[in-house]
């Protein structure tokens, strides 16, 4: 793993952002799986500057998003394709056809998810995958578990996800109580990896993830295997971790 820790958000946001960009310099069809949640929003804001300046085009990308609540409409305010959409899809230049996303409204779940994984098989798999994490170490909605999850599946979330995802809908009560998820080997096929946390609230669930033990209670210790794993922090997310661990960018 290649950690990098920055003063703040917003740095930690433009280096995501440099990074995303220069893949897509290199490769200007290159297939990108995308996050949401608080955290990916500047390293968005940073992909539409570029764009605006015209320095990287995503005419010729593919989008694949991690997950998506079951039984919200892509309409729904909190749904994750509506977030999406508001935070890059309508901004830049990626089209239609080359997003992707996980279905809320399914008729048949396991038939929407095999339909998923077809299509990063058939879109040549994921060059670079962007990744937050939960405070319980989730990755996508790999909620903590006795075993990993291999392919995108259905998943019962768990409470603290949906606390920390209450601020987005007006109770918890409303807050989808299952959600589609690429599964920790979609995950883990992607060429690159690239995990974005701040906050003193992910400092344990890093800490874990580098230096714990790898187990399907902490998904993202599973990132430990991983050839090619670049994580940027802030100095919150990265205090517990050993110094000798990491670069601090000044
Ligand atoms: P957050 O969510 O960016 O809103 O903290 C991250 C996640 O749950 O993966």
């Amino acid at each position: 793993m290649v950690i990098k820790v920055f003063g703040d958000y917003d740095a930690v946001s433009a280096e995501a952002a440099k990074l995303v960009a220069g893949q897509i310099l290199k490769k200007p069809d290159s297939v990108l799986g995308l996050a949401t949640g608080s955290t990916p929003i500047g390293l968005y804001q940073g992909l539409i500057k570029y764009f605006n300046n015209k320095l990287v085009s995503f005419r010729d990308v593919k989008s694949f998003n991690l997950d998506e609540y079951v039984g919200l409409s892509p309409h729904h305010e909190a749904s994750y394709r509506y977030f999406m959409d508001h935070q890059l899809f309508r901004h830049v230049d990626l089209k239609e056809q080359n997003i992707h996303m996980l279905s809320g409204h399914f008729g048949d779940a396991v038939g929407e998810c095999e339909r998923y994984e077809h299509l990063i098989e058939k879109a040549g798999g994921i060059d670079l995958q962007v990744l937050g994490i939960g405070r319980n170490g989730h990755i996508g909605f790999n909620e903590p578990a006795d075993n990993f999850p291999g392919a995108t599946h259905l998943v019962e979330l768990d409470r603290p996800t949906r606390e920390d995802n209450a601020r987005f809908f007006r109770s918890i009560e409303e807050v989808p109580t299952h959600a589609l998820t690429m599964g920790i080997r979609s995950i883990m096929k992607a060429r690159k990896i690239l995990l974005i946390a701040t906050g003193k609230a992910k400092a344990e669930a890093v800490w874990e993830t580098v230096e714990g033990r790898i187990r399907p209670q902490l998904p993202a210790s599973i990132l430990q295997l991983h050839s090619d794993v670049t994580l940027l922090l802030d100095v919150e997310a990265a205090s517990l971790l050993s110094e000798r661990l990491y670069v601090l960018e000044s």
